[in-house]
Protein backbone atom coordinates (compact mmCIF):
# COMPACT_ATOMS: atom_id res chain seq x y z
CA UNK A 1 0.00 0.00 0.00
CA UNK A 2 1.29 3.61 -0.62
CA UNK A 3 1.97 4.96 2.80
CA UNK A 4 2.11 8.70 3.28
CA UNK A 5 1.83 8.81 7.03
CA UNK A 6 5.64 7.45 8.25
CA UNK A 7 6.69 10.20 7.71
CA UNK A 8 4.19 11.72 10.09
CA UNK A 9 4.36 9.40 13.04
CA UNK A 10 6.29 11.72 15.65
CA UNK A 11 7.72 15.30 16.14
CA UNK A 12 11.15 15.10 15.31
CA UNK A 13 10.27 12.76 11.85
CA UNK A 14 8.25 15.91 10.99
CA UNK A 15 11.02 18.24 11.56
CA UNK A 16 12.72 16.26 9.73
CA UNK A 17 10.57 15.94 6.86
CA UNK A 18 8.98 20.03 6.93
CA UNK A 19 9.58 22.20 4.06
CA UNK A 20 8.63 25.71 5.04
CA UNK A 21 9.84 27.41 7.93
CA UNK A 22 9.28 30.95 9.35
CA UNK A 23 12.20 32.98 10.57
CA UNK A 24 12.59 36.17 11.76
CA UNK A 25 14.81 37.08 9.53
CA UNK A 26 12.15 37.57 7.00
CA UNK A 27 10.06 40.17 8.90
CA UNK A 28 9.20 43.72 8.34
CA UNK A 29 7.29 45.38 11.09
CA UNK A 30 5.36 48.39 10.08
CA UNK A 31 5.38 51.28 11.93
CA UNK A 32 2.41 54.51 12.43
CA UNK A 33 4.22 57.60 13.72
CA UNK A 34 2.26 60.44 13.75
CA UNK A 35 3.35 64.51 14.15
CA UNK A 36 2.70 65.98 17.40
CA UNK A 37 3.65 65.07 20.98
CA UNK A 38 2.63 62.79 24.13
CA UNK A 39 1.06 60.10 21.30
CA UNK A 40 0.56 56.65 22.04
CA UNK A 41 -2.80 55.77 20.86
CA UNK A 42 -4.13 51.65 19.58
CA UNK A 43 -5.80 51.83 16.66
CA UNK A 44 -8.94 50.49 17.60
CA UNK A 45 -9.44 47.82 14.91
CA UNK A 46 -5.68 46.70 15.18
CA UNK A 47 -5.16 45.19 18.58
CA UNK A 48 -1.95 45.63 19.98
CA UNK A 49 -1.07 47.96 17.21
CA UNK A 50 -0.25 52.14 17.84
CA UNK A 51 0.21 55.18 16.25
CA UNK A 52 3.45 56.38 18.04
CA UNK A 53 4.87 60.68 18.14
CA UNK A 54 8.26 60.37 18.43
CA UNK A 55 8.45 61.50 22.09
CA UNK A 56 6.83 58.23 22.95
CA UNK A 57 8.44 55.64 20.21
CA UNK A 58 11.72 54.52 21.78
CA UNK A 59 10.24 51.21 23.56
CA UNK A 60 8.90 50.51 20.57
CA UNK A 61 12.07 50.45 18.57
CA UNK A 62 13.78 49.02 21.59
CA UNK A 63 11.48 45.84 21.59
CA UNK A 64 11.77 45.61 18.00
CA UNK A 65 15.95 45.44 17.93
CA UNK A 66 15.26 43.44 21.09
CA UNK A 67 13.28 40.37 18.84
CA UNK A 68 15.96 40.55 16.53
CA UNK A 69 13.13 42.37 13.81
CA UNK A 70 15.68 43.08 10.76
CA UNK A 71 13.66 46.01 9.40
CA UNK A 72 10.80 48.52 9.92
CA UNK A 73 8.40 49.94 7.08
CA UNK A 74 7.54 53.69 8.28
CA UNK A 75 4.03 55.55 7.68
CA UNK A 76 3.80 58.71 8.45
CA UNK A 77 0.60 60.81 9.50
CA UNK A 78 1.28 64.42 9.07
CA UNK A 79 -0.14 67.26 11.00
CA UNK A 80 -1.09 68.84 8.01
CA UNK A 81 -2.55 67.98 4.71
CA UNK A 82 -3.00 69.61 1.29
CA UNK A 83 -3.67 68.90 -1.88
CA UNK A 84 -0.14 67.71 -3.82
CA UNK A 85 1.26 66.19 -0.11
CA UNK A 86 3.82 68.77 0.09
CA UNK A 87 4.76 67.53 3.24
CA UNK A 88 6.34 64.28 1.97
CA UNK A 89 8.90 66.05 0.57
CA UNK A 90 9.93 68.01 3.61
CA UNK A 91 12.95 67.44 5.15
CA UNK A 92 11.93 68.69 8.09
CA UNK A 93 8.58 66.42 8.08
CA UNK A 94 7.41 63.73 10.25
CA UNK A 95 8.99 60.82 8.05
CA UNK A 96 12.57 62.24 7.54
CA UNK A 97 12.37 63.22 11.98
CA UNK A 98 11.49 59.64 12.29
CA UNK A 99 14.58 58.06 10.28
CA UNK A 100 17.04 60.66 12.38
CA UNK A 101 15.45 59.63 15.20
CA UNK A 102 15.41 56.02 14.50
CA UNK A 103 19.00 55.98 12.89
CA UNK A 104 20.30 58.11 15.37
CA UNK A 105 19.16 55.09 18.29
CA UNK A 106 19.87 52.36 16.52
CA UNK A 107 21.99 53.17 13.78
CA UNK A 108 21.57 48.58 12.60
CA UNK A 109 17.79 48.54 12.37
CA UNK A 110 16.95 49.02 8.44
CA UNK A 111 14.15 51.47 7.76
CA UNK A 112 12.40 51.18 4.73
CA UNK A 113 9.80 53.89 4.36
CA UNK A 114 6.46 53.51 2.61
CA UNK A 115 6.49 56.21 -0.53
CA UNK A 116 2.94 57.40 -0.72
CA UNK A 117 0.67 60.79 -0.79
CA UNK A 118 -2.50 59.38 0.83
CA UNK A 119 -1.59 59.82 4.25
CA UNK A 120 -0.39 63.32 3.06
CA UNK A 121 -3.09 64.50 0.62
CA UNK A 122 -6.33 66.39 1.82
CA UNK A 123 -8.46 64.63 -0.72
CA UNK A 124 -6.55 61.31 0.51
CA UNK A 125 -5.48 59.76 -2.89
CA UNK A 126 -2.31 58.48 -3.93
CA UNK A 127 -0.92 61.33 -5.72
CA UNK A 128 -2.03 64.81 -7.78
CA UNK A 129 -5.49 65.17 -8.66
CA UNK A 130 -6.90 66.27 -12.61
CA UNK A 131 -10.49 66.20 -13.34
CA UNK A 132 -11.36 63.34 -10.45
CA UNK A 133 -8.73 61.21 -10.93
CA UNK A 134 -5.22 60.87 -10.13
CA UNK A 135 -2.64 62.93 -12.61
CA UNK A 136 0.05 59.99 -13.36
CA UNK A 137 2.95 62.02 -15.24
CA UNK A 138 2.30 64.95 -12.76
CA UNK A 139 2.58 62.45 -9.63
CA UNK A 140 6.07 61.39 -10.67
CA UNK A 141 8.38 64.37 -9.91
CA UNK A 142 6.74 64.63 -6.64
CA UNK A 143 7.61 60.52 -6.18
CA UNK A 144 10.96 61.56 -6.99
CA UNK A 145 11.08 64.56 -4.48
CA UNK A 146 9.83 62.63 -1.72
CA UNK A 147 12.56 59.99 -1.95
CA UNK A 148 15.03 61.66 -2.25
CA UNK A 149 14.02 63.41 1.16
CA UNK A 150 13.59 60.15 2.60
CA UNK A 151 17.23 58.64 1.31
CA UNK A 152 18.94 62.12 2.68
CA UNK A 153 17.47 61.88 5.80
CA UNK A 154 18.91 58.60 6.22
CA UNK A 155 16.30 55.86 4.71
CA UNK A 156 17.91 52.95 3.84
CA UNK A 157 15.32 51.60 1.26
CA UNK A 158 12.17 52.64 -0.75
CA UNK A 159 9.05 51.08 -1.12
CA UNK A 160 6.15 53.29 -3.14
CA UNK A 161 3.05 52.07 -3.12
CA UNK A 162 0.87 54.36 -5.18
CA UNK A 163 0.37 52.57 -8.01
CA UNK A 164 1.24 55.07 -10.81
CA UNK A 165 3.09 53.46 -13.78
CA UNK A 166 7.02 54.71 -14.23
CA UNK A 167 7.35 54.84 -10.71
CA UNK A 168 10.01 52.49 -10.59
CA UNK A 169 12.31 53.91 -13.64
CA UNK A 170 11.53 57.54 -12.04
CA UNK A 171 12.73 56.53 -8.56
CA UNK A 172 15.73 54.40 -9.77
CA UNK A 173 16.88 57.60 -12.49
CA UNK A 174 16.79 60.22 -9.14
CA UNK A 175 18.42 57.81 -6.57
CA UNK A 176 21.41 57.35 -9.38
CA UNK A 177 21.52 61.15 -10.56
CA UNK A 178 22.07 62.26 -6.66
CA UNK A 179 24.44 59.62 -6.04
CA UNK A 180 22.07 56.89 -4.40
CA UNK A 181 23.11 53.98 -6.50
CA UNK A 182 23.47 51.72 -3.35
CA UNK A 183 19.47 52.50 -2.22
CA UNK A 184 17.17 49.56 -2.79
CA UNK A 185 13.60 49.75 -3.99
CA UNK A 186 10.85 47.35 -3.18
CA UNK A 187 8.25 48.07 -5.16
CA UNK A 188 4.77 47.27 -4.64
CA UNK A 189 4.62 45.36 -7.81
CA UNK A 190 1.22 44.23 -7.75
CA UNK A 191 -1.27 45.69 -5.28
CA UNK A 192 -4.88 45.33 -5.34
CA UNK A 193 -7.90 47.86 -4.53
CA UNK A 194 -8.74 45.77 -1.81
CA UNK A 195 -11.22 46.02 1.09
CA UNK A 196 -8.63 45.00 3.53
CA UNK A 197 -6.56 48.03 3.34
CA UNK A 198 -9.77 49.32 6.19
CA UNK A 199 -8.18 49.21 9.01
CA UNK A 200 -4.63 51.00 7.77
CA UNK A 201 -6.99 53.89 6.33
CA UNK A 202 -8.01 54.43 9.64
CA UNK A 203 -4.84 54.13 11.28
CA UNK A 204 -2.93 56.13 8.96
CA UNK A 205 -5.84 58.77 8.06
CA UNK A 206 -6.00 57.96 4.22
CA UNK A 207 -9.18 57.21 3.15
CA UNK A 208 -10.21 58.98 0.05
CA UNK A 209 -12.72 61.65 0.66
CA UNK A 210 -14.35 61.10 -3.10
CA UNK A 211 -14.27 58.04 -5.48
CA UNK A 212 -11.84 55.08 -4.65
CA UNK A 213 -8.76 53.85 -6.20
CA UNK A 214 -9.81 51.72 -8.53
CA UNK A 215 -8.02 53.58 -11.64
CA UNK A 216 -4.57 53.09 -9.94
CA UNK A 217 -4.80 49.78 -7.70
CA UNK A 218 -5.54 46.76 -9.49
CA UNK A 219 -8.54 44.48 -9.77
CA UNK A 220 -8.25 41.63 -7.33
CA UNK A 221 -10.46 39.51 -10.53
CA UNK A 222 -6.80 39.69 -12.69
CA UNK A 223 -4.26 37.26 -12.33
CA UNK A 224 -2.24 37.38 -15.92
CA UNK A 225 -2.27 41.61 -14.87
CA UNK A 226 -0.59 40.70 -12.29
CA UNK A 227 2.35 39.67 -14.10
CA UNK A 228 2.56 42.30 -16.47
CA UNK A 229 2.80 44.82 -13.27
CA UNK A 230 5.47 42.66 -11.78
CA UNK A 231 7.86 42.41 -15.12
CA UNK A 232 7.24 45.96 -15.35
CA UNK A 233 8.50 46.75 -12.13
CA UNK A 234 11.10 44.18 -12.47
CA UNK A 235 12.40 45.74 -15.67
CA UNK A 236 12.22 49.46 -14.46
CA UNK A 237 15.04 48.63 -11.28
CA UNK A 238 12.87 47.31 -8.64
CA UNK A 239 15.20 44.91 -6.24
CA UNK A 240 12.55 43.22 -4.40
CA UNK A 241 8.76 42.63 -5.97
CA UNK A 242 6.06 42.94 -3.00
CA UNK A 243 2.65 41.65 -3.52
CA UNK A 244 -0.53 43.03 -1.52
CA UNK A 245 -2.32 41.79 0.08
CA UNK A 246 -1.27 38.43 0.99
CA UNK A 247 -4.00 35.80 1.89
CA UNK A 248 -6.48 36.30 -0.42
CA UNK A 249 -3.48 36.90 -2.70
CA UNK A 250 -1.34 33.40 -2.47
CA UNK A 251 -1.57 32.21 -6.44
CA UNK A 252 0.14 35.64 -7.01
CA UNK A 253 2.86 35.21 -4.83
CA UNK A 254 3.04 32.25 -6.75
CA UNK A 255 3.32 33.63 -9.74
CA UNK A 256 5.19 36.47 -8.98
CA UNK A 257 7.58 33.95 -7.50
CA UNK A 258 7.98 31.50 -10.80
CA UNK A 259 8.36 34.91 -12.99
CA UNK A 260 11.42 36.71 -11.24
CA UNK A 261 14.57 36.05 -9.64
CA UNK A 262 14.62 38.86 -7.46
CA UNK A 263 13.09 38.10 -4.07
CA UNK A 264 9.23 38.44 -3.42
CA UNK A 265 7.48 39.96 -0.39
CA UNK A 266 3.95 40.18 0.55
CA UNK A 267 2.10 42.37 2.51
CA UNK A 268 -0.09 40.79 5.47
CA UNK A 269 -2.53 43.57 5.66
CA UNK A 270 -4.62 45.14 8.25
CA UNK A 271 -7.28 43.63 7.74
CA UNK A 272 -6.22 40.24 7.78
CA UNK A 273 -4.16 40.97 10.82
CA UNK A 274 -7.78 42.39 12.30
CA UNK A 275 -9.92 39.07 10.85
CA UNK A 276 -7.41 36.93 12.98
CA UNK A 277 -7.09 39.53 16.20
CA UNK A 278 -10.95 39.82 16.17
CA UNK A 279 -11.98 35.99 15.59
CA UNK A 280 -9.06 35.25 18.53
CA UNK A 281 -10.75 38.06 21.17
CA UNK A 282 -13.95 36.30 20.42
CA UNK A 283 -12.68 32.84 21.84
CA UNK A 284 -13.48 31.44 17.75
CA UNK A 285 -10.07 30.63 16.58
CA UNK A 286 -6.70 30.13 18.72
CA UNK A 287 -5.23 33.01 17.48
CA UNK A 288 -2.02 32.07 17.99
CA UNK A 289 -1.44 28.86 15.91
CA UNK A 290 -4.17 31.04 12.91
CA UNK A 291 -1.37 33.53 12.91
CA UNK A 292 1.63 30.88 12.20
CA UNK A 293 -0.27 29.23 9.92
CA UNK A 294 -1.38 31.91 7.81
CA UNK A 295 2.04 32.97 7.46
CA UNK A 296 3.60 30.22 7.11
CA UNK A 297 1.34 29.88 3.99
CA UNK A 298 2.59 33.11 2.80
CA UNK A 299 6.20 31.57 2.72
CA UNK A 300 5.08 28.66 1.30
CA UNK A 301 3.81 30.06 -2.00
CA UNK A 302 6.82 31.55 -2.27
CA UNK A 303 7.19 34.91 -0.15
CA UNK A 304 10.56 35.63 1.01
CA UNK A 305 9.71 38.51 2.92
CA UNK A 306 6.70 38.99 4.60
CA UNK A 307 5.60 42.58 6.13
CA UNK A 308 3.53 42.05 8.87
CA UNK A 309 1.34 43.98 12.24
CA UNK A 310 2.52 40.45 13.46
CA UNK A 311 6.02 40.73 13.40
CA UNK A 312 6.49 41.17 16.94
CA UNK A 313 4.47 38.57 18.14
CA UNK A 314 5.95 35.86 15.80
CA UNK A 315 9.63 36.51 16.94
CA UNK A 316 8.39 35.77 20.63
CA UNK A 317 6.66 32.61 19.57
CA UNK A 318 10.03 31.44 17.69
CA UNK A 319 12.29 32.06 20.65
CA UNK A 320 9.58 30.48 22.67
CA UNK A 321 9.76 26.83 20.70
C1 LIG B 1 -0.80 53.44 0.77
C2 LIG B 1 -0.82 52.19 1.55
C3 LIG B 1 -1.93 51.47 1.99
C4 LIG B 1 -1.45 50.37 2.70
C5 LIG B 1 -0.07 50.46 2.69
N1 LIG B 1 0.31 51.57 1.96
C6 LIG B 1 -3.37 51.76 1.90
C7 LIG B 1 -4.04 51.95 0.63
O1 LIG B 1 -3.55 51.67 -0.46
O2 LIG B 1 -5.16 52.45 0.72
C8 LIG B 1 -2.29 49.31 3.34
C9 LIG B 1 -1.63 48.52 4.42
C10 LIG B 1 -2.54 47.70 5.24
O3 LIG B 1 -3.77 47.61 5.00
O4 LIG B 1 -2.03 47.12 6.20
N2 LIG B 1 0.05 54.40 1.37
Amino acid sequence: MFRTRRLRATGNIRRLVRETKLSIDDFIYPLFIEEGKNISKEIVSMPGIKRYSLDKIDAELAEVVALNIPAVLLFGIPAKKDDSGTETWNDAGIIQKAIRHIKQKHPDLYVITDVCFCEYTSHGHCGIIHDNDVDNDATLPNIAKQVISHVKAGADMVAPSGMMDGTIETIREALDANGFYNTPIMAYAVKYSSAFYGPFRDAADSAPTFGDRRTYQMDPANRREAMIEASYDDIEGADILMVKPALSYLDIIRDTKENTEKPVACYNVSGEYAMIKAAAQNGWIDGERVMMESLLSMKRAGADIIISYFAKEVAKVLTKK
